[in-house]
């Protein structure tokens, strides 16, 4: 049987009694290091391998007329890594950024980049912003990279900029409002996440979209990433799709 076979129904008969394709989804990659530790291999390998399933859920986000991917890419925290693992996360972010331009415009997609820029080699921050630029007039699926981005750091960023505006005469205290905040954070013309996948097996949102996640419905798989399917991905949007989403409220027809 090939993977074709296999794959969910999610465009079929079945998938008319489900509820519709998530519209943002967020991916916490994890398990790199695991996934090479354990063939053997040094933990790079797995950063390395991480890139195919880079495209491969993307391309499917682009087949399926999904509107945004955020991947986390670095997190805040992840600076308390070896400087070799870095140096090495910092290459391969460039040559996925240059070696996959083509197959981004091919795939119609929209980079946007979310996190701070300041700590980035500089080297890395140019391939970001023309992969930005070429980008900018694609139609398809936004991908968007958290990179060197946390959840506390955005909030903070935020309120500082909420602090500014109220300080400069722009804005009352009274008029801070959740649209408000919202209107300051990296994603603030992004939909809010509907479901978030984490590879890997860990039961935790390691600061990743705290703001963003607060109704994200949530996926959790033990496999790491560089071994995670279009069959998984595709299990994984089905299972969104059977959700009931109550938002707080009740169920329809309740
Ligand atoms: C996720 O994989 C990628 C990054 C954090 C950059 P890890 O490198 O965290 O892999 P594990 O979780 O240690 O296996
Ligand atoms: C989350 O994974 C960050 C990324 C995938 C980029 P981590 O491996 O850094 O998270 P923890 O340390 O297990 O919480
Ligand atoms: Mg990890």
């Amino acid at each position: 049987m090939n993977a074709k076979d296999q794959s969910s129904d999610l465009a079929g008969e079945a998938a008319d009694k489900r509820g519709p394709l998530p519209e943002h989804i967020a991916i916490i990659m994890d398990g790199n290091g695991r996934w090479a530790q354990a063939r053997g291999m040094p933990r790079i390998e797995g950063h390395r391998r991480g890139v195919d399933t880079v495209r491969m859920v993307s391309e499917t986000c682009t087949e399926l007329g999904i509107g945004a991917l955020t991947l986390y890419c670095l997190s805040s925290e992840n600076w308390k890594r070896p400087q070799e693992e870095l140096d090495f996360l910092m290459e391969l972010l460039q040559q996925y950024l240059v070696e996959e331009r083509p197959l981004i415009m091919k795939q119609n997609l929209r980079l946007q980049v979310i996190g701070r820029r300041d700590r980035l080699p500089e080297k890395v921050i140019a391939e970001i912003d023309e992969t930005i630029r070429v980008s900018a007039d694609n139609t398809g699926t936004k991908l968007v990279l958290a990179i060197d981005y946390g959840g506390r750091d955005e909030l903070t960023r935020a309120a500082k900029l909420l602090c500014e505006d109220v300080q400069a005469g722009k804005l009352s205290i009274d008029q801070i409002s959740e649209q408000s905040i919202n209107d300051r954070l990296y994603t603030s013309r992004l939909p809010d996440v509907d479901l978030m996948i984490r590879t890997g097996g860990e039961l935790r949102v390691s600061n990743f979209l705290l703001w963003q996640l607060s109704y994200a419905e949530l996926w959790v798989t033990e496999t790491c990433w560089p071994e995670f399917s279009r069959i998984e991905f595709e299990r994984a949007m089905e299972s969104f799709q059977n959700r009931d989403r109550r938002f707080g409220g009740l169920s329809v027809g309740q």
